[in-house]
């Protein structure tokens, strides 16, 4: 047998990506690669790219830049750019950066080993279509490997939000859901090698409306399976809009068990003008009311939000309503940024704000952002909360895992395994994480 080839995977941008990169590595290692830490030794390096915000494309065109030293060396080293920005770009890629193998879009990444091929015996790999298959199927038999206590696992894909200001819609295409079936048997098999933490994922998430029996599931319906299988201990999900908060959701957050006390619901903007102008559909007091009322479902959850500042028209009164709701809400964790014109989405149309005063907006934003965080970190000193242990500290002895609210919690515990559950007493809250001793 031929020594197996090496695959570099470089992860750009959201969570939602992190699960594709695992799922190619799988999918390609049906090709003969194994995975590699380093550039430097591998036979293909893979860009996982995101379009999100900035310049994306550009940052992407520099990068592959910096390999050009070793493709120079390294005749036979295959370069691909998989990701939003493959789908965005395609064929211009390769046209810009000739050394660029292959270049896949996010939906065909099922069809990386003939691409692989392909490119192997020299030929330029694109594939950029809307598939109706299921990207992942194939990797249903694959060999069991060991995983650690948390995983990601995607449940559907896409958006019909088409909110002004963002690409996904474009890039990611229309909302697809996957047939509850397979995300319950991914899932089994997760627990079987070693999982006790699934974080469902979707762009949006909480439209999930995948066929089940008896019809199209909702999320909150899959998640009251997820409670059922043995040995998964925690269920979260990620990302969700305001207005796919149905009934069953909140009352889910209130009744099951295994689903963490830990929302991310993006509102964007605390104006009512923007809102509109940004296509989101719902009021700043439509979105506090829900607020209220998962609240009231689950008093202790933590909210956690992102915004965006110096949207085309936004005037100083405008974010001073995005201030108003922040303070009303009170958040555990958000993240803010700056609005960034997206080629083809409507609000690039627009003319845009002044860049020094998107940018003092965002300072102030993040100022109260932070000082929230901190507040609800301090509010855990004191309290005992349960930490699934995930991996080793930076000192001796010392083990790292996350509370039911998402925070990071270290531990003096020499004696705990990664993957174990345990009640823990925080003692101190730092910038970025808590401290703890054991609850014996
Ligand atoms: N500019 C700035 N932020 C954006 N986001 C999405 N598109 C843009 C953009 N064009 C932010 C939104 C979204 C998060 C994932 O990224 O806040 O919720
Ligand atoms: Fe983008 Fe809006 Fe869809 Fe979220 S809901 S992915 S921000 S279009």
């Amino acid at each position: 047998m031929s020594a197996p080839k090496k695959l570099y995977i470089k992860t750009y941008g959201c969570q939602m990506n992190v699960y594709d990169s695992e799922r190619m590595a799988e999918t390609l290692g049906a090709s003969g690669y194994v995975t590699t830490d380093t550039p430097d030794d591998a036979d293909m390096i893979l860009l996982n790219t995101c379009h999100i915000r900035e310049k994306a494309a550009e940052k992407i065109y520099s990068e592959l830049g910096r390999f050009k030293p070793l493709k120079a060396e390294k005749p036979d080293l295959k370069i691909g750019v998989a990701g939003c920005v493959a789908q965005a770009e395609g064929e211009e890629i390769m046209r810009r950066q000739p050394m660029v193998d292959l270049v896949v879009g996010p939906q065909s990444y099922h069809r990386l080993p003939a691409m692989e091929a392909k490119a192997r015996a020299g030929e330029k790999a694109l594939d950029t279509d809307f598939p109706e298959e299921d990207k992942f199927e194939h990797l249903k038999a694959r060999p069991k490997a060991q995983r650690g206590p948390t995983a990601f696992l995607t449940v559907q894909e896409g958006c019909d939000k088409f909110c002004a200001f963002c690409v996904v819609p474009y890039t990611r295409g229309a909302e697809v859901s996957r047939p509850a079936d397979r995300i319950l048997s991914e899932a089994r098999d997760l627990v079987e090698r070693g999982v006790r933490e699934i974080t469902l994922l979707g762009q949006n998430v909480n439209a999930y409306h995948g066929a089940g029996e008896g019809g199209d599931w909702s999320l909150a319906r899959l998640i009251w399976a997820l409670n059922e299988i043995d040995g998964l201990e925690r269920i979260r999900f990620t990302t969700s809009h305001p207005n796919d908060m149905s009934d069953d959701l909140i009352a889910a957050h209130g009744e099951c068990e295994k689903l963490m006390p830990y929302l991310h619901l993006p509102v964007q903007s605390g104006s009512d003008r923007i809102l509109k102008a940004m296509n989101r559909k719902h009021t700043a007091e439509g979105y506090l009311r829900l607020i209220e009322r998962i609240r009231a479902a689950r008093p202790d959850i933590l909210i956690s939000g992102d915004f965006i500042v110096g949207f085309p028209g936004e005037t100083d009164a405008d974010f001073a309503d995005t201030m108003a709701l922040v303070e009303e809400v009170r958040y555990g964790q958000a993240f803010s940024f700056k609005y960034s014109t997206r080629p083809g989405t409507p609000a690039a149309e627009k003319p845009q704000i002044d860049d020094d005063v998107a940018s003092f907006r965002l300072q102030e934003l993040q100022a109260l952002i932070v000082r929230q965080q901190r507040e609800v970190q301090e509010s855990m000193v004191g309290r005992t909360v349960n930490v699934l242990f995930e991996k080793t500290g930076r000192l001796d002895g010392q083990m790292v895992g996350k509370s039911e609210y998402l925070h990071a919690v270290h531990v003096q515990a020499p004696d705990v395994a990664r993957g174990d559950i345990r009640p823990v007493r925080i003692t101190r809250s730092e910038p970025n994480s808590l401290a703890g001793e054991l609850v014996t």
